[in-house]
């Protein structure tokens, strides 16, 4: 039998770094049986944190409104990402990171006052998007947004969002853009939703129905630094059928162009100009960064 890959992982594990294989938590922990936990996605380019300052500022906000407190200081957070990243030899890699209330051993809504939270991080390689996704573009489907209303919590509890996953794949869609009750856009599943109309890009404005994404706000830097109009507004699904181009972002996935949406094309049915221009400039902007790193 072939080892896995992930056999040869290091993760850490409350204060220690282990085989991913040893890596154990307690049943009673409380992100096993409540999902009560939250959690970061960060990337790394040669071997640096991408936007390390604005994930953990949105690692602590979640703790925060969760009411988990925060186990680490800015640098304990700092310096063991870092020894994750030197044990591995990948270039390029995203970290995933979970805090979770932890272990109660009695069952309780209720948390007991006290508990240790669990802290788990470990690290993959990060692929680029195959090209020919990139050239084409996705398809995507809409679906009612059925998440609670804290979506600006990065909360591990995602059964709605594997849900909606589950239910664009049965319609042979790549992934879905989510509408609200009152029929407004939200973001995609893992994404966060962009969309252009004659030239200004759309997307919407910060709330508690999605989650304020780090590439999000790159994506705005850059619009902003090369004078390419964009506005924060609500968009109906109207306006995103009438879209000239659609996008979804995320820190693993970047900027992607939607080009088939609930089945018909959208603009021309191949990735914009606006989102070739605004690609363009993301890849120049970690380009930069990766320069600037020692
Ligand atoms: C629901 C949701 N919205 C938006 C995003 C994009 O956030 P970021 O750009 O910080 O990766 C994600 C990322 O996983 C997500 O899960």
């Amino acid at each position: 039998m072939n080892p896995s890959p992930h056999t040869e992982q290091t993760v850490y594990l409350n204060s220690k770094f282990m085989p991913m294989n040893d890596s154990k938590i307690s049943t009673q922990d409380r992100g096993f049986l409540f999902g009560d936990g939250v959690y970061e996605v960060i990337p790394v380019y040669n071997g640096q944190l991408f936007r390390f300052k604005e994930h953990l500022q949105r690692l602590k906000n979640s703790l925060a409104a969760v009411s988990i407190s925060n186990p680490l200081t800015d640098s304990e957070w700092l310096s063991l990402l870092n020894t994750l990243i030197e044990k591995h030899p990948w270039q390029n890699q995203y970290i995933y990171l979970q805090v979770t209330r932890g272990i109660q051993m009695q069952r309780d809504h209720l948390p007991a006052e006290n508990l240790t939270p669990t802290v788990y991080a470990y690290t993959n390689p990060l692929k680029l998007v195959a090209a020919h996704i990139i050239e084409n573009g996705i398809n995507v489907i809409t679906l009612e947004d059925i998440r609670w209303l804290k979506c600006d919590i990065k909360a591990i509890t995602l059964l709605p969002n594997v849900m909606m996953k589950l239910a664009a794949k049965a319609q042979n869609a790549d992934d879905a853009i989510l509408v609200s009750r009152e029929g407004l856009i939200t973001e995609g599943t893992a994404s966060n939703a962009f969309m252009v109309k004659d030239g200004t890009i759309f997307t919407p404005p910060i709330s508690h129905q999605l989650l304020p994404g780090i590439t999000r706000e790159v994506i705005e830097r850059i619009a902003s630094a090369h004078n390419i109009p964009l506005i924060e507004q609500d968009i109906t699904e109207a306006m995103l059928n009438e879209a000239d181009e659609i996008w979804l972002s995320s820190s693993t996935k970047e900027a992607l162009s939607v080009t088939t949406l609930n089945g018909h094309a959208v603009g021309t049915g191949k990735p914009g100009a606006i989102w070739k221009k605004i690609n363009t400039y993301y890849q120049a902007y970690k380009q930069d960064f990766i320069k600037k790193q020692p």
